[in-house]
């Protein structure tokens, strides 16, 4: 499919005035007091619905905030990535060289963050990431201008290996997307698992966005693991969890994951997800009055119910609002913007959470249970987690 690029608010006087050059000095500067947001997210393919939730989350945020950015109005751009790593530079490019945007907020998909990276960090340009947890953004390849405010990819199944011995979970295997997420989820769960003292009896994979589970799902069923752990995302999700039910194994052989393998899916998983053991940053049913109102007014908004994509893409817009206010809307002022990002303590849906050295969130990983179609929290299953950073020297 072709790249699409939508500029969604702008004055159709402005733009007229300008496309025939004729801008009047007082309508030049108010075009030049205006900040350029673009959005590099996935709108098609295997994680489309993670790119929405990202884009309406930010939109929440900053409509919360009066709809501008220390004072200043705000120009939209929208790129759809597709989650195709072979296209991050050109697309990053699209963004920084093209639309000259300020803020480059994306993406979700970590092959195609390893692009965006390449881009910002020689332009220069601020960069969101609003989910794709590889490490090197927050560690070898970390930049003053790139903050993240969802997760390393090993974060949440840090937290994972524990809570399956403690449930005497004694033998795994190991099933994934082999790629940049799927294998760095993967670092953690090995790290935690054997750390307690488990044995992974098997590591499988398939290529991204492959959905044909069935061999692998014999095989495990051979291999008789006391449980299954995993990293799944998107809509395939959900198909790997009834494919894992129909195959016979839900009830034989316990399925635990990164907790984006339950995030957004639970309608179309059904009866397949109900038991479902994983971790995450976030849950629906935290109960506290903050995710609570984010939820409902989510929900009134878009007539969706938010997942953690949401809560990240909202904490982004709190980010940034942040920063703006900071330094009064005063974008050239880098040093006082990225000061106040850096020491920045966000009141998320999620909880409180603070950026790290290396710009990654310092976040409560929570153990949670699908029940009736909810991610129920069981626990906290680590405390005020902070990725290592390693390898990450800021210029
Ligand atoms: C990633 O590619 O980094 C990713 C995608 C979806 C969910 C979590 C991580």
């Amino acid at each position: 499919m072709t790249t699409r690029r939508v500029v969604l608010v702008r004055s159709a006087a402005v733009v007229g005035a300008a496309s025939t050059g004729l801008l009047l000095p007082q309508i030049a500067r108010a075009q030049s007091s205006r900040i350029r947001v673009g959005f590099m997210l996935p709108y098609t393919g295997a994680y489309a619905p993670l790119g929405v939730a990202i884009e309406n989350g930010v939109r929440m945020a900053l409509n919360e905030k009066g709809g501008k950015l220390g004072g200043r109005e705000i120009d939209w751009f929208k790129l759809d990535d597709e989650s195709e790593p072979s296209k991050g530079v050109e697309n990053a490019s699209r963004l920084v060289q093209r639309d000259k945007v300020d803020v480059l907020i994306g993406t979700v998909h970590s092959g195609v963050q390893m692009g965006i990276q390449k881009v910002v960090r020689e332009a220069g340009v601020l960069n969101i990431i609003p989910n794709a947890g590889v490490h090197a953004a927050t560690r070898a390849l970390c930049a003053p201008n790139v903050f993240r405010t969802s997760f390393t990819n090993s974060q949440p199944t840090l937290a994972l290996g524990k809570p399956m011995m403690d449930k005497g979970l004694k033998r795994a295997a190991w099933i994934t997307w082999k790629y940049a997420a799927g294998d760095e989820a993967f670092e953690g769960f090995r790290d935690s698992y054997t750390k307690a003292g488990g044995t992974i009896v098997k590591e499988l994979g398939l290529p991204f966005p492959n959905v044909e589970f069935q061999a692998l799902l014999t095989e495990i069923a051979s291999l008789k693991p006391d449980a299954v752990a995993c990293f799944f995302a998107g809509p395939p999700a959900a198909k790997f969890m009834r494919d894992y039910a129909a195959a016979g194994l839900k009830d034989k052989i316990q399925l635990w994951g990164s907790g984006f393998l339950t995030e957004g899916v639970l309608d179309a998983a059904g009866p397949a997800a109900e038991g479902v053991m994983t971790t995450m940053h976030y849950s629906d049913s935290l109960d506290t009055p903050r995710n609570r109102q984010f939820r409902l007014d989510y929900a009134k908004t878009f007539r969706l119910q938010p997942d953690v994509y949401a809560v990240q893409g909202y904490d982004s817009g709190l980010l940034l609002a942040l920063g703006m206010a900071a330094v009064k809307g005063d974008f050239a002022n880098r040093q006082a913007l990225y000061k106040a990002m850096e020491t920045a303590a966000i009141d998320s849906p999620r909880g409180k959470w603070t950026m790290s050295k290396s710009h990654n969130p310092i976040q409560d990983i929570y153990l949670r249970r699908v029940e009736n179609k909810e991610n129920k929290v069981i626990g906290i299953a680590a405390k005020a987690l902070a990725d290592s950073g390693a390898g990450c020297k800021m210029a």
